[in-house]
């Protein structure tokens, strides 16, 4: 049974990085909405302590309001990041959770030191996850031996509960044989711009002004940030696999240096006008699918029958289905919007919410047990 809750909220204090990106300032907005409520629905104080981005930091041990923080920030050297880095770090601080929405390596390097000191991490970022299998165990190892919660599940999918669920699958013992997705927002935009009979080139013009690529466009293209989230997604589902291991086709593969890009955008609008056409006369459509099981993990392109559930996906949504060993004829789908800011966000404080709450009650269950002692 769990611990009873305190009967007046428990303070976590919360670190932001990330502050004025798309997903933290999304988070921002919706922890300023929750923030008050979050006391009656579940007896927790969430107290924003600092928040960075590159250019400025903010810091106020009372809590800093979470929408209005922009002008609170300043700008700031290394030493007043560290020192607040050594704060986290001290056994008598606050309950922390470190809540990171960047994409950045550099914040990712922090996460055993933080973990090892049992300051939980909520992150959006999946680049720890995706670094050599040593480093993944090794985060895990170290969540589990100090109690710390690291809580990652936006990293995939968005806000669609999926790696809980695989966890949970994996921790009762059944065996994942199989995990296969559409994972990539981009890349099913394309998609669906490119089946709808638009040239390729239009196609990644649009995208790009949507916002939905990178600055560098064939950052996607070359399926690298899908390749991390399948990575991501195995090894939750057990397969603990190398980067290495992942076979990867790219979505279209980068010119060679000094080609002129034009010919090389002209040549593509081809290429893809002629793979399209031959799809649609064949009644199927390219899916740009992630898939791991016993032969191995594989990023690509597929052609699947049109009224096959992900050919018939609208762009936008991620799917993904899962067979184990106690759902092999009726395989586990899980969809829903697979990124955007606000969803990403609200994936985001669900983690921070369920990182808090294990905080709390572990600290309850401490001071209890050290009473009864
Ligand atoms: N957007 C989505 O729909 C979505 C969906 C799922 C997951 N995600 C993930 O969420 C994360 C954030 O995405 P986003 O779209 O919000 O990106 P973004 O708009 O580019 O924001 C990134 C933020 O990270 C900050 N940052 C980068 N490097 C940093 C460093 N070394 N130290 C401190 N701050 C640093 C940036 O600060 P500066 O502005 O000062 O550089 C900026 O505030 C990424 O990992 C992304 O993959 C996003």
């Amino acid at each position: 049974m769990p611990p009873c809750p305190p009967s007046s909220s428990a303070r976590i204090d919360l670190v932001l990085i990330g502050t004025r990106g798309q997903v933290g300032s999304a988070f921002r907005q919706q922890l300023a909405a929750q923030q008050a409520a979050l006391g009656a629905r579940a007896g927790l104080d969430l107290r924003l302590l600092a928040t960075f981005d590159r250019r400025g930091l903010a810091f106020d041990l009372e809590g800093l309001p979470p929408a209005e923080v922009e002008a609170r920030l300043r700008p700031y050297g290394e030493a007043e990041r560290e020192a607040l880095f050594a704060r986290l770090r001290e056994p008598a601080a606050t309950p922390t959770v470190v809540v990171d929405c960047t994409a950045a390596e550099a914040i990712a390097d922090r996460y055993p030191e933080w973990l090892a000191a049992g300051v939980g991490i909520a992150t959006a970022n999946k680049r720890a996850n995706a670094r050599p299998l040593a480093f993944y165990r090794r985060l895990r190892q170290l969540a589990q031996a100090q109690g710390a919660p690291y809580r990652f599940e936006t990293t995939v999918g968005a806000a669609i509960p999926l790696l809980g669920p695989l966890q949970e699958i994996v921790l009762r013992g059944e065996r994942v044989h199989s995990v296969q997705g559409v994972l990539s927002g981009s890349l099913s935009f394309l998609l669906e711009r490119l089946h709808a009979g638009e040239a390729f080139s239009a196609a990644l013009a649009e995208a790009r002004r949507l916002g939905y690529t990178e600055p560098d466009p064939f950052e996607d293209l070359r399926a690298e940030d899908l390749a991390r989230k399948l990575l991501v997604l195995a090894r939750v589902a057990g397969f603990e696999l190398e980067n290495e291991a992942l076979e990867v086709e790219p979505f279209c593969a980068p010119p060679p240096p000094q080609t002129n890009e034009a010919a090389f955008l002209a040549a593509e609008d081809r290429r893809w006008r002629a793979a399209i056409e031959a799809a649609l006369a064949a009644g199927e459509r390219y899916v740009m699918l992630a898939e791991v099981g016993s032969a191995g993990a594989r990023v690509g392109l597929r052609r699947l029958p049109a009224q096959h559930p992900f050919a018939a996906l609208p762009a936008g949504q991620n799917l993904v289905r899962i067979e184990t060993e106690l759902q092999q004829e009726r395989p586990l789908w899980l969809g829903g919007p697979g990124a955007g800011p606000a969803i990403t966000a609200a994936g985001v404080l669900g983690d921070v919410i369920a990182a808090a709450s294990e905080l709390r009650d572990r600290r309850y269950a401490s001071r209890r047990f050290s009473v009864a002692a």
